[in-house]
């Protein structure tokens, strides 16, 4: 028999955006990828998995403004709290990489001088809302106002929270920008498109027959969906942005940038890039016009138009390969509903993991995963129960009801042969491996859970059927005692191997208890016989509920309410038209009190801020920095009351500690208003 050569596969998940934290629902994507990975590196193949932050555009630029630190400080942060997080859920990528990188900036550019090569880019003239305070371009979730429909106020430029009506910026009444307040004016700028429309025969057939010739490289629900957008035809992709932006400059164009969907998947050859440099592998050997390898991009459904029309177009007509699947999942729904911050179901993976254990998200999700698109729903007595009888009660119970009777009775020595009986157990569950290893390679997680733990009940009924309890008291049954205790642990051992690319940190444990070195495929047809264990340590325990009220009760309402064009469908589940409820005790943790201004002035270089010295009724008087300069000049304000955030914990800013918080009324710019207790009211009484 002849061993086919290993596949070359370059797997990669969607870049997570560098403004926020990682929350279940990122991880959704996360988990389904790594275990895949994990699934083909058992196989024996040479696979490679690598992400990166996606680190440009407006809102990184905005925050770190606001941060008072540079956006390189920002990236580096959330790098940081990024990797953490996918380290702790043992995502284990090749490569986490950044796409605010070396690599990055010259494939970017060197894609777009191509596409301009091949005579895709056009220069447009296109009228934007534009910040006059702020001297930049309004990106459509910068510019907020009312609806145009239903006069809702506060509606963002893209679309009515409220009456769900979509429509251009223009056409809010009464706008006003996010970022300064200020009313924005309509200029005109040049603008870089890609002619999409042009591609679209390429598109077409790429779409059904894939770069093979034949195979699809979109499931059947997402191909069907991108019919539909072929339907009115394609238009062109508008692929600069105005200075200020964060992110690559177009080359030979001055003042403008790459818009981050350009530069963004580009990242995932720059990761690999960075990769290759590190481990000596062949960067056009897998991306490449003749690349032999597979290339695989793990993406939520939001995310299907940018990768299955623009990117597989960047790539074919700057001369690069493009991808053989693109894996489209669904979103995460919690106990049914959307994810949302009131009701504290946005989990961020750091809440989860200040009181669960990583793997069992994961056997949960790997238990639901289908490899279709639909919503993937964690149920919390749902999950509770999976893992508690499933995980614990049918697969750790089966090493842990014989492995005690080996070591203490038998110096940790299984058997060296067995019954016929003892064998046809085992050889049932060695004939799974490939129907189990079929669905881990199509994705269809859920089915190998459900055939592995069908497996569990076998071999806990046999262990039941057997009960070696009853044969260590009897006498003249210790040989008996030992196959049928070597049986259940060779029970044990497959559903171990079966199980390593969901459990990997459980599965070490396990190793080590067996005794094995670390379990490829291959492994599925060895018998553990005449082979000694080690004595077996406590693997995994079952869950305790108050760890699910804890880990909601540490999603408390973020204080973020910056407009934050997320992108990432799950993060925009909870950000739409959520006002977050506290309960009273919340409330009375912040301390208002009223205070005196005492002094006002302006500060160089902070063309927003005024910075206020405060009497608020103790000992010394506190500075504070306050964004009301475009409203209020210094000298109006001094001996005039306002209110406080007496406990708002000091924040650095550039020019200097400000201690605490004044709170003001409106949105910005003049539409602000300062908010004054009634006449009489003293410096330090608490507002309650
Ligand atoms: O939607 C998002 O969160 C994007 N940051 C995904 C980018 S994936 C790829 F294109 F880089
Ligand atoms: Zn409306």
């Amino acid at each position: 028999m002849t061993t086919p050569a290993p596949r070359k596969i370059l797997v990669t998940s969607a870049l997570p955006y560098a403004n926020g934290a990682i929350h279940l629902g990122h991880l959704v994507e996360y988990i389904q990828t790594d275990i895949w990975v994990r699934f083909q590196k058992m196989r024996g193949h040479e696979c490679h998995y690598v992400c990166a932050d996606d680190t440009h555009g407006t809102p990184i630029m905005l925050r770190a403004d606001q941060e008072g630190i540079t956006p390189e400080a920002l990236i580096a942060r959330i790098h940081g709290e990024h990797l953490q997080d996918f380290t702790d859920f043992h995502i284990d990528f090749d490569n986490y990489y950044s796409t605010n990188s070396e690599e990055n900036r010259q494939l970017s550019q060197d894609i777009y001088r191509r596409l301009k090569q091949a005579g895709l880019i056009e220069l447009r003239t296109i009228e934007q809302l534009y910040d006059p305070q702020r001297n930049m371009f309004l990106p459509d979730r910068y510019i907020k106002g009312e609806c145009p429909k239903c006069h809702a106020a506060d509606q963002y430029g893209d679309g009515c929270e409220v009456c769900g009506t979509t429509y251009a910026p223009t056409e809010l009444l009464k706008p006003y920008s996010a970022v300064s307040g200020a009313t924005p004016v309509t200029r005109e700028s040049q603008h870089h498109f890609v002619k999409l429309s042009q591609c679209e025969d390429f598109l077409k057939d790429w779409i059904q027959n894939g770069r093979s010739g034949n195979h699809s490289p979109l499931q059947d629900e997402t191909r069907n969906k991108i019919g539909e957008w072929f339907g009115s035809g394609l238009k062109d992709w508008d692929i600069s942005r105005d200075a200020p932006y964060f992110g690559f400059e177009i080359p030979d164009a001055p003042g403008k940038y790459l818009y981050v969907w350009l530069d963004a998947p580009v990242g995932y050859m720059a990761s690999f890039k960075n990769l290759c440099a590190r481990r000596g592998l062949d960067f056009d050997a897998y991306w490449g016009k003749d690349s032999t390898a597979e290339l695989c991009h793990f993406i939520g459904k939001d995310i299907l138009y940018f990768h299955a029309l623009f990117w597989p177009a960047t790539l074919h007509y700057a001369g690069y390969r493009t991808p053989d699947h693109i894996f489209v999942h669904g979103f995460l729904t919690i106990n049914g509903q959307k994810m949302s911050k009131s009701r504290g179901t946005f989990i961020t993976a750091r809440a989860y993991l200040n009181h669960l254990d990583p793997e069992y998200l994961r056997y949960y999700f790997a238990a639901k995963l289908t490899g279709r698109t639909e919503d993937l729903d964690l149920n919390f007595d749902d999950f509770v129960l999976r893992v508690n009888s499933n995980l614990i009660g049918k697969y750790i119970n089966i090493a842990s009801r014989s492995a005690g009777f080996i070591t203490k009775l038998f110096d940790g020595q299984l058997a060296a042969t067995l019954t016929n009986e003892d064998d046809a157990l085992l050889v049932q569950l060695q004939q799974r491996a490939e129907t189990i290893a079929g669905h881990f390679e199509a994705r269809k997680f859920s089915e190998a859970m459900r055939e592995l733990m069908e497996l569990a009940d076998l071999a806990n009924e046999y262990v039941n059927n057997h009960a070696p309890w009853e044969l260590a008291r009897q006498d003249g049954r210790r040989d008996r005692l030992q196959q049928v205790c070597t049986t259940s642990i060779n029970a044990f051992y497959l559903l171990t191997l079966y199980l390593r690319p969901v459990l990997p940190a459980l599965v070490a444990k396990a190793e080590q208890f067996l005794n094995v070195a670390p379990l490829t495929w291959r492994d599925a047809t060895r018998r553990l016989a005449g082979h000694t264990i080690k004595p077996y340590q406590h693997l995994a325990s079952r869950i305790e509920e108050d760890k699910i009220a804890a880990i909601l009760a540490d999603n408390r309402p973020a204080a973020e309410t910056k407009p934050s064009p997320v992108r990432h469908g799950e993060a925009q589940q909870a950000t739409q038209g959520e006002s977050a409820m506290i309960q009273y005790d919340d409330f009375a943790k912040i301390d208002l009190r009223v205070a005196r201004i005492i002094k006002a002035t302006t500060i160089e270089g902070a063309d927003k801020l005024l910075q206020l010295t405060l009497d608020v009724g103790e000992d010394t008087p506190r500075n504070v920095f306050a964004g009301i300069r475009s409203k209020y000049q210094p000298e109006e304000l001094q001996g005039r009351l306002t209110v406080v955030v007496a406990n708002l914990a000091p924040r650095k800013m550039r020019f200097g500690v400000s201690e605490g918080m004044v709170l003001a009324a409106g949105p910005g710019g003049q539409e602000l208003w300062l908010i004054a207790p009634d006449s009489g009211a003293q410096p330090g009484m608490q507002i309650k």
